[in-house]
């Protein structure tokens, strides 16, 4: 393990669950990051296996099943392709997707259990756990809600509070209260398995605190110390709910494996299914302790990757363990937490429809805004500026000058150089450097220095064009300006490799154009590069080669995309806003009899007139199906008296009548307001005619 030079790495990215669609939070902090690894240990030619899948068990699931009226099942499917396709639109690489509910993974997880179950390595126990008497369901994890037990947040889940991190029981919880149906719940014996953490203790301070003490994130240390330090306890791997893996032994009817249990065992079965598919051994990327075993999360999932799946790991005994778990901190949006319920995110499918084709984009302001060391915010003016200032006036300028150049002077073809110049030299030296300096920084999960590095290459091209302005130089020096163009050539050909973990859509596009192909493709006679051949190789692109015409590799984002973006998160303010305005409390309860005395119909305004030397009053005439009636209503303030004419409405129509103002009102329009204070009439159906009563 841990070695300098594995045989293969083997690395997984946290699988999402799949209640929802995913986010540029999740892009950041997981699924960025972990591709721009794979595919530049890929180009340096290593053995990658890059796997994931969908996490389709857990609460998560379920809560979302039951609030849409639909199976688990429904959820998740719907999920899973939208998920997949996303992650296949942004280009991350992997070699296999797969699925939690899969068969090959309920037998992988099915397996894993029994074979801990048969060695002896959890401990049985009955215990009190949370009990929801109206629902006649266990509370587990997100089921349930309650004051975090650390901290004091009130909205822990279960298993884990969201606010500080803590992974605790759901008995922990102070003032627990069910996620179903908002009762308190009472406690209830239940029969379920243990993995006696408190045994891997010892193990898990030399493993951890001593021997990565050096090489794991500061953050993903700090966080497993504080763990340890707190002491550890046996964990339940078993959940009484209905939707999950069942457990594999006798006498655990109506119990599944907690989703934490199996979800990590999903990156073996997806392992698997690759293999499978590939006619490929798995077992070398799991259990050869010459592979790098890499788990590429979010810093909410810590414990359960460094903690208490390498436990599992450990008490199965034939498995390595993960080399390092380069966890991200959270990606903030324009000033605010992401957040799902509160449609507060950026959604990947919807980016991809407001701005299509620009993958790229979206992947380099990620990387250049990762949450590496800390949170960090999303703005959708940074987003145009990175665009604008660095993609297109950087790297898209810089290629195209050379393009264009190349085509308007050359036909398209490289030319000769002649003699060298001290500063075309340097520049060379400064490109054969740069591989070296990009990986060192992912080689330390670096993404963010490692991006402005690869950037500073496009910098170097561009600085060398304005410096020895081959425009100038061709009215008077030929030789020169091919050595020009030539240099100038070798900076794009090696962008176009050093490019493509960051962006790979712009380097495939940028092959295209220089026309040389990837050092994966299949084509004969064409001109190919590795990572290392940018420092190896005399030349990238040889004089004589033909490229292609321009291509703009960015575009321009202008104000009003940016503006409608902020527009939709403006939207989501107010809506949430709306949904959080407090809300009246209930009135004392009334009898039926009391409700069966209100007698309301359903009619039409036919005609009304501002009461005279009045703000607020309208003199109205109804037509209530049982007559047509005067009554004055306090909306003119809301409402011109033309446009209420015809509205439909709802009149309580036994009210007893009173004077105002001197006119006789005999009844009541039932009105309600918006957050902002605009009335708004309570209005039936246009087919329900005047006069039908509402009961
Ligand atoms: O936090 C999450 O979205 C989890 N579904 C991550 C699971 S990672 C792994 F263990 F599968
Ligand atoms: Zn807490």
């Amino acid at each position: 393990m841990s070695s300098q030079n594995p045989k293969r790495y083997t690395i997984t990215a946290a699988l999402p669950y799949t209640n929802g669609p995913v986010h540029i939070g999740h892009l950041a902090g997981v699924y960025v990051p972990a591709d721009i690894y794979a595919r530049y240990q890929r180009i340096k030619g290593k053995d990658v296996l890059f796997v994931c899948g969908s996490d389709e068990h857990g609460v998560p699931i379920t809560l979302k099943a039951k609030k849409e009226r639909i199976t688990p099942q429904q959820v998740v499917d719907k999920y899973h392709e939208i998920i997949k396709r996303s992650f296949s639109d942004f280009g991350i690489s992997f070699d296999n997707y797969s699925r939690t509910s899969a068969k090959i993974h309920h037998e992988t997880a099915s397996e894993f259990f029994r074979k801990l179950y048969d060695e002896g390595k959890f401990v049985e126990e009955v215990t009190e756990q949370l009990y929801d008497e109206e629902a006649g369901q266990f509370l587990a994890d997100r089921f349930v809600v309650g004051t975090c037990p650390k901290c004091g947040y009130d909205e822990s889940y279960g298993d884990q509070c969201e606010n500080c991190g803590t992974s605790h029981n759901a008995t922990d919880l102070i003032n627990p209260r069910s996620a179903i149906s908002g009762s308190k719940p009472v406690t209830k014996e239940t029969r379920h398995w243990f993995l006696p953490l408190d045994q891997y203790e010892g193990w898990l301070k030399e493993w951890i605190l001593e021997e990565h003490k050096k090489d794991w994130k500061t953050n993903v240390y700090g966080q497993c110390k504080s763990w340890i330090d707190d002491g550890l306890r046996p964990r339940a791997v078993t959940r009484d709910l209905d939707w999950g893996i069942p457990v594999p032994v006798e006498g655990a009817e109506g119990k599944v494996l907690y989703v934490w249990f199996d979800a990590p065992i999903g990156y073996i079965s997806s392992t698997r299914e690759w293999a499978e598919r590939e006619g490929k051994d798995w077992e070398p990327y799991w259990k050869d302790e010459e592979s790098k075993l890499l788990h590429f999360i979010g810093k909410d999932n810590i414990v359960f990757h460094c903690i208490i799946f390498p436990s599992m790991l450990k008490a199965e005994g034939s498995y390595i363990l993960p080399d390092n778990v380069p966890a991200n901190e959270f990606l903030n949006l324009e000033g605010n937490k992401i957040s799902t319920s509160k449609n507060w995110a950026v959604w990947l499918h919807e980016y991809l429809e407001e701005f299509p084709g620009q993958q790229d984009v979206l992947r380099y302001v990620l990387t250049a805004n990762a949450p590496e060391t800390k949170d960090n915010d999303f703005t959708w003016a940074d987003f145009q500026a990175r665009n604008n200032n660095e993609l297109v006036a950087i790297f898209g300028n810089f290629i195209n000058r050379v393009v264009v150049l190349t085509n308007k002077y050359y036909e398209g073809q490289v030319p000769k150089p002649g003699a060298f110049s001290e500063e075309d030299q340097n520049t060379l030296q400064e490109l054969q450097a740069a591989p070296e300096v990009i990986e060192s920084s992912i080689e330390r999960y670096r993404f963010r220095e490692a991006q402005t590095k690869l950037m500073d290459v496009a910098r170097l091209g561009n600085k060398y064009l304005a410096d020895e302005e081959p425009w100038k130089t061709i009215k008077t020096d030929e030789e020169r300006t091919r050595t020009i163009m030539y240099t100038a050539l070798q900076i794009a050909a090696a962008l176009s490799v050093l490019c493509e973990p960051f962006l790979p859509h712009t380097a495939t596009k940028l092959r295209g154009i220089l026309n040389v192909s990837s050092s994966d493709s299949q084509q004969a006679n064409r001109i190919e590069n590795s990572w290392k051949d940018i420092s190896e190789k005399e030349e990238l692109i040889p004089a004589g080669h033909r490229i292609g015409t321009s291509e703009l590799l960015f575009s321009k984002i202008e104000d009003g995309q940016i503006q409608h973006q902020l527009d939709k998160l403006e939207a989501s303010k107010k809506a949430n806003e709306t949904m959080n305005a407090a809300v009246e409390p209930q009135k004392d309860t009334i009898s039926f009899e009391d409700f069966t005395k209100l007698d309301m119909r359903v009619g039409t305004i036919i005609s009304a007139e501002k009461m005279p030397k009045t703000k607020k009053l309208l003199v109205l005439k109804v037509d209530t199906g049982i007559d047509t009636r005067t009554i004055v209503s306090g909306i003119a303030e809301s409402f011109s008296a033309e446009e209420v004419v015809g509205k439909r409405v709802t009149v309580l129509v036994n009210l007893a009548p009173r004077p105002l103002r001197g006119v006789e009102s005999e009844g009541m329009i039932l009105m309600t307001e918006t957050p902002d204070g605009k009335l708004v009439f309570v209005n039936p159906d246009d087919d329900v005619p005047n006069g039908a009563s509402i009961s």
